[in-house]
């Protein structure tokens, strides 16, 4: 990992955590989890994900390539398809891969951050 600002993650990694050790103990309802999940978005260092996007975009350019364009997805959509790739529920082994590398705080960066470009 190269040198990023990190000062907007503290809250987000706090908050995450807490989220992990609430559905650990079986206390949140989905509700809660997904009202989390926006709230998580809302608050995301956009920085941060256009940095980790750096690697996104060599494959997922505009258009043109037969990879999908991943531009103005809707950033829970893009989350769920994240995690997806990254529990192997959907099929993909570049993906998969991909994926497996980020942890949620990642994924929730890239989500506010492609979520934010036009299509
Ligand atoms: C080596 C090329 C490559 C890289 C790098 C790559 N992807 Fe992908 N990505 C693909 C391919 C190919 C697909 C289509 C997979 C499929 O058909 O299931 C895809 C699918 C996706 C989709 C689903 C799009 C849709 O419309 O269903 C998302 C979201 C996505 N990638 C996000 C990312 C993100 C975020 C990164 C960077 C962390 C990334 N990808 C890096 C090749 C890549």
């Amino acid at each position: 990992m190269g040198k990023v600002n990190l000062r907007g993650h503290i809250v987000g990694l706090v908050s995450l955590r807490a989220l992990a050790i609430a559905s650990a103990f079986g206390v949140m309802s989905g509700a809660v989890a997904q009202a989390d999940l926006a709230d998580q978005i809302a608050k995301a260092d956009l920085g941060y994900g256009e940095y980790l996007a750096g690697e996104c975009v060599t494959c997922h350019r505009k258009s043109g390539t037969g990879i999908p364009q991943i531009n103005g997805i809707e950033a829970e959509t893009f989350v769920t398809i994240m995690q997806a790739y990254r529990s192997k529920d959907l099929d993909n082994k570049v993906m998969q891969m991909m994926a497996g590398r980020l942890d949620d705080e990642q994924i929730i960066s890239l989500a506010a951050y492609f979520s934010s470009l036009p299509e």
